[in-house]
């Protein structure tokens, strides 16, 4: 970082600035006229920088407001740190030229103009915060798109329209960024999810929970920050959040939270007093530090369809022992429980791992097989044979919820959602399944099967690079 620009400060809220200076209005003649932020530059800043501030001022009040608000304002990082561009560079805003041709603004002229571009990848804050970065990078988060076309039969099969999965897997996935005329295209942009790919290759996009240009910690320690993607049939850790012991005690103290420690020192006991998502799954405790690598500290793949080891998983076989991810779990919650409480919750997790595998999966994958070697089940496509769905839904809907919610402490998820509802299913399953066999069967193909428009090619960008 520049040591002259750390030097200098900027005052916030020292000095009224009245640009414009318009005339005092009258109730009758009154409309919604913001009133202007007050904000002062007190010490050298590039000129370039000055005019992207004050023009911006202007233009978004909303956006400059939240960038004064920030420990980067504060820091004195300005815009033009985060949004810096070369000319050549394929991101670059080509429409942004026009800014500096305007006769209207102060700065819109040719002797601040700089390029600049509108993509701020984890390769940009890496300048600065290069070990989140680099945590960031080897997660699961940054890298699922190279995951999800590996094994999603959505993607795969071709199962649902591009535009299905522009408005539903990429928004919390991530897309592949593209430019189509000097432009960033559409069917890419705007999009913040955790595993978009950018154009300078690097993965993902800080803004998935540090929204901007606020980029608070604080935010991010909330559990809403992560239940904007961890929610629904699928993967509802916000309501098993919300339905478990932390979350009620989120909802009755959080308010008293003392959630702008500085980072790295938010600590269970001084700063809260119940854990959010990201205590147990990020935040430093103990001799366990803060990381931005989500799949620290996970002992089990209890999202996928057969629960194994994270080492195991064979889409992204993590470079984690287990054991001592778990124990590093295990030294967050004995900042606040017993050891007793905490082994014996682990005990039950494991019970309820080996349960659903052995007496839900693997008899209902084990009889898919037999279907599919049979011909009664088609193989050619996913989803357009009715045992198809079921199977996939009790591994990916309730088979997820019955582990997630023994894992984070949430009854009703474990069982009402979960293994009450494995149960109906397999039975059905089970039935239909044998019924096909004793008559020898095939299974109803829906031929009108809807919208099964999807690409199927692999974007080459998701294919697997050096880690
Ligand atoms: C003279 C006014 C002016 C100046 C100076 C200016 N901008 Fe802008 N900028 C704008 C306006 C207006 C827009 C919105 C254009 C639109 O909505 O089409 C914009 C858009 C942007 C965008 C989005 C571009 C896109 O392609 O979506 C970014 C990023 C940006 N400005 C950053 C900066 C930075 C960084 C600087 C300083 C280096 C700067 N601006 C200087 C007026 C200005
Ligand atoms: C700490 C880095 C950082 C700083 C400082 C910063 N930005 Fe941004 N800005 C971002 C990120 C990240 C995004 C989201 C872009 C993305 O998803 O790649 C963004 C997006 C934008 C956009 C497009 C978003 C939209 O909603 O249209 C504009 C315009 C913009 N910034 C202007 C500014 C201006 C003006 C300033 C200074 C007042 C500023 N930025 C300061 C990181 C920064
Ligand atoms: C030019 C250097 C620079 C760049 C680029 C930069 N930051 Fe920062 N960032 C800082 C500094 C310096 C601080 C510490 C400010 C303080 O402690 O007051 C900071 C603080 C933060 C914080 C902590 C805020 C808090 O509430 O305590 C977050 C989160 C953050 N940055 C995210 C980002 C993200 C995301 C990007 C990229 C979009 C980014 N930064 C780009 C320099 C930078
Ligand atoms: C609301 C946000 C959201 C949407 C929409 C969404 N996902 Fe996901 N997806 C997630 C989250 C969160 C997880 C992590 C689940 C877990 O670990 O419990 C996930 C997990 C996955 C996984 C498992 C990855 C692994 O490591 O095994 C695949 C594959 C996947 N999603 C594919 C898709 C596809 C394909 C679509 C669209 C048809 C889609 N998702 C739509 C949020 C979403
Ligand atoms: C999955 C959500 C999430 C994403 C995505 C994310 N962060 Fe964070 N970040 C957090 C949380 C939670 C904290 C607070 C840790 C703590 O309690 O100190 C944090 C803290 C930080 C801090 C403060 C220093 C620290 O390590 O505690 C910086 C700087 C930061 N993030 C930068 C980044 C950058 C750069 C990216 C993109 C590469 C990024 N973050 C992406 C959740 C996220
Ligand atoms: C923008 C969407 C989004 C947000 C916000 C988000 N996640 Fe995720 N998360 C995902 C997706 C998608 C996956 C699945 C990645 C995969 O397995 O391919 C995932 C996976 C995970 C995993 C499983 C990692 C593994 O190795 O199996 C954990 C744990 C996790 N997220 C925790 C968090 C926490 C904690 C937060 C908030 C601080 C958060 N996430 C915020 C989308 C999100
Ligand atoms: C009390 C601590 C705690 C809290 C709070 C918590 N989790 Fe978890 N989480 C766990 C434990 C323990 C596991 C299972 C770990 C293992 O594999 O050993 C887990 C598993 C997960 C997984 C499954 C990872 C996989 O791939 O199988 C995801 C995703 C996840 N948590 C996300 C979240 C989100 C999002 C929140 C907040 C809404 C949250 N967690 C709150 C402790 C917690
Ligand atoms: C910041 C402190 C804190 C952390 C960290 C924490 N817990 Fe808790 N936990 C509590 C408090 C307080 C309660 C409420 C106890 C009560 O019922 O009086 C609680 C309750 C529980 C319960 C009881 C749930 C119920 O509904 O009866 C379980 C089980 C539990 N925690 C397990 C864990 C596990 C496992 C971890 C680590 C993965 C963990 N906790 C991390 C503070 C914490």
């Amino acid at each position: 970082m520049k040591k002259l620009l750390m030097i200098a400060i900027l005052i916030l809220g020292a000095a009224v600035l009245l640009a414009g200076g318009g005339p005092l209005v009258d109730a009758q003649t009154a409309q919604n006229i913001p009133k202007e932020k007050v904000y002062r530059i007190e010490r050298s800043m590039p000129k370039e920088a000055i005019a992207c501030i004050q023009c911006h001022k202007n233009e978004h009040p909303g956006l400059f407001s939240d960038w004064a608000d920030s420990r980067h304002a504060n820091a004195n990082i300005t815009c033009f740190d985060c949004h810096k561009a070369e000319e050549f560079d394929p991101d670059v805003s080509k429409s942004h030229y026009k800014q500096y041709e305007r006769s209207d603004q102060k700065y819109g002229t040719q002797e601040y103009k700089v390029p600049v571009t509108a993509i701020v990848t984890p390769k940009d804050c890496s300048r600065c915060h290069p070990d989140e970065a680099k945590q960031y990078a080897r997660s699961k988060h940054a890298n699922t798109l190279e995951i999800i076309w590996q094994i999603d039969p959505w993607l795969k099969k071709g199962m649902n329209s591009d535009f299905e999965r522009a408005t539903g897997c990429f928004y919390c996935h991530g897309t592949i960024l593209k430019m189509t005329d000097g432009q960033l295209d559409p069917e890419t942009w705007p999009n913040v999810g955790v595993g978009r790919i950018n154009m300078d290759g690097s993965r993902g996009s800080c803004s998935s929970c540090h929204t901007r240009h606020r980029f608070s910690v604080m935010e991010a320690r909330k559990p809403e920050a992560c239940g904007q993607c961890h929610l629904g049939p699928d993967h509802p850790q916000i309501e098993i959040y919300m339905e478990s012991k932390h979350g009620d005690i989120y909802t009755a103290f959080g308010d008293s939270y003392n959630w702008n420690a500085a980072p790295g020192t938010w600590s269970p006991g001084v700063d809260f007093r119940g854990p959010t998502c990201a205590s147990c799954h990020m935040s430093g405790a103990g001799s366990v530090l803060t990381s931005h690598d989500v799949t620290e500290r996970l002992s089990w793949e209890i999202q996928a369809p057969l629960t194994i080891r994270p080492e195991d998983f064979k889409p992204f076989p993590a470079k984690t022992n287990w054991k001592i991810e778990r124990d590093k779990m295990k030294e967050i919650c004995t900042q606040c429980h017993g050891k007793t409480w905490v082994d014996a919750h682990y005990v039950t997790l494991d019970k309820v791992v080996h349960e659903y595998n052995e007496v839900y999966f693997k008899p209902a994958k084990k009889k898919l097989n037999e279907l599919y070697d049979k011909g009664l089940l088609d193989k050619t496509k996913f989803f357009d044979e009715r045992l198809e769905v079921e199977f996939y839904e009790l591994w990916h809907h309730e088979g997820r919820r019955a582990r997630m919610g023994a894992a984070m402490m949430a009854p009703d998820y474990a069982w009402w959602h979960g293994f009450y509802e494995c149960k109906k299913r397999f039975s059905n399953y089970m039935e239909e399944a044998n019924d096909l066999i004793k008559h020898n069967k095939k299974a109803y193909v829906a031929k009108d099967f809807p919208n099964a428009t999807g690409n199927t090619t692999r974007p080459p960008q998701t294919m697997p690079r050096g880690k």
